[in-house]
């Protein structure tokens, strides 16, 4: 019996296969009612009883080692589904391959970069929360200015001094004070209004913030780039200028697009003017400047804010500014072909 046991064990660490019909034949002669384990179980009758106790452990771990050996094989060959006598079909269609959608203003912001470092502007970053240095104070807001109220300025500790930023200006600030120029920086970035949530405003939203400081740079200059802008963004050459005022600029203006009045959407989009209002801009004021240690009676620069959403929903047609931020996968899956 023990050379037996032996004999079947070499056999079995010898055994492999990749067909499931020979390892069908290796279940049916070890492990089946009628296999050759069931047979030496009977056979085990005749053992001499001072033997029984030795054959019987060795007969056990025989059959649990077979039975091993079995289940190890059969995981082997689900696993590996391809037997020797098939192959794949190089010519079935895959499997379906879901693809991902990058969001309306990723889409935007990634458009608006590209465009302007082609005439060199580089990206940068800065923090979401400011202090008011670099939201305000450097920025040349007097200390009663209004848009340091309660009502526009998310504030996040206690004697006003940090605050989710409200404008990406900040980021001016922190390049000015660390770079020198000439500087010529885009800035994309998220910023926070203490606004009433509607369809057309939202308290959370997103700036794309350029300029541009060097010696003798001019309102043309300022001019001439962002009509390169309108024409490489809207297809659309016409733009105009109309006085404004920010803090930090000097003179200041706001530029809106022609956009034109031919179709119903066309009134919509542009409250029935023809004129889309795009950005606010205008020429860094000389006390900014300063305030970050650069002279300015040598460099002049511009800087201009363009906000994301309403030229993402421009563009893709989106019809209210919250679903922008609501992430329903629905919305979103509809811009997976935008890119
Ligand atoms: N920071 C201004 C805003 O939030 C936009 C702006 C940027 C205006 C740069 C002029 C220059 O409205």
């Amino acid at each position: 019996m023990l050379d037996k046991l032996k004999e079947f064990e070499e056999e079995i660490k010898g055994f492999s296969t990749k067909s499931k019909e020979e390892l069908e034949q290796f279940r049916i002669k070890f492990l089946g009612s009628k296999g050759l384990i069931k047979a030496l179980f009977e056979d085990f009758k005749n053992i001499p009883k001072e033997q029984k106790r030795e054959v019987g452990q060795k007969l056990n771990t025989f059959k649990n080692f077979a039975q091993s050996k079995y289940d190890e094989l059969v995981e082997h060959l689900n696993s590996t589904s391809t037997n020797e006598n098939e192959c794949e079909d190089y010519t079935k269609p895959g499997f379906p391959f879901e693809f991902g959608a990058q969001h309306p203003v990723s889409l935007v912001i990634n458009e608006m970069c590209d465009i302007f470092s082609r005439i060199g502007f580089v990206v940068k970053e800065g923090p979401e929360i400011e202090d008011d240095w670099h939201n305000f104070s450097a920025l040349n807001f007097p200390e009663e200015h209004p848009a340091r109220d309660m009502q526009d300025t998310f504030f996040i500790s206690s004697k006003d001094k940090y605050a989710l930023r409200t404008h990406t200006s900040s980021v001016q600030i922190r390049v000015m004070e660390n770079e020198k120029p000439p500087l010529r920086v885009i800035a994309p970035g998220r910023v926070f209004r203490n606004e009433a949530i509607s369809a057309r405003s939202h308290c959370i939203f997103h700036q794309v913030e350029g300029f541009y400081i060097d010696k003798n740079v001019s309102f043309a200059d300022l001019k001439q780039t962002l009509q390169y802008f309108a024409k490489e963004f809207f297809g659309k050459a016409k733009i105009r200028l109309r006085p404004s005022y920010f803090p930090f600029t000097e003179p200041s203006a706001e530029m809106d697009v022609y956009w034109g009045l031919e179709t119903e959407t066309d009134y919509r989009i542009t409250k029935g003017t023809g004129w889309l209002e795009v950005l606010g801009c205008g020429m860094i004021d000389p006390n900014v400047l300063e305030n970050c240690g650069i002279d300015s009676k040598e460099y002049s620069g511009f800087a201009f804010g363009i906000g994301v959403e309403r030229l993402a929903m421009q563009r893709f047609n989106i019809p209210d500014i919250r679903m922008i931020f609501e992430n329903d996968v629905r919305f979103l899956k509809q811009f997976s072909a935008a890119f």
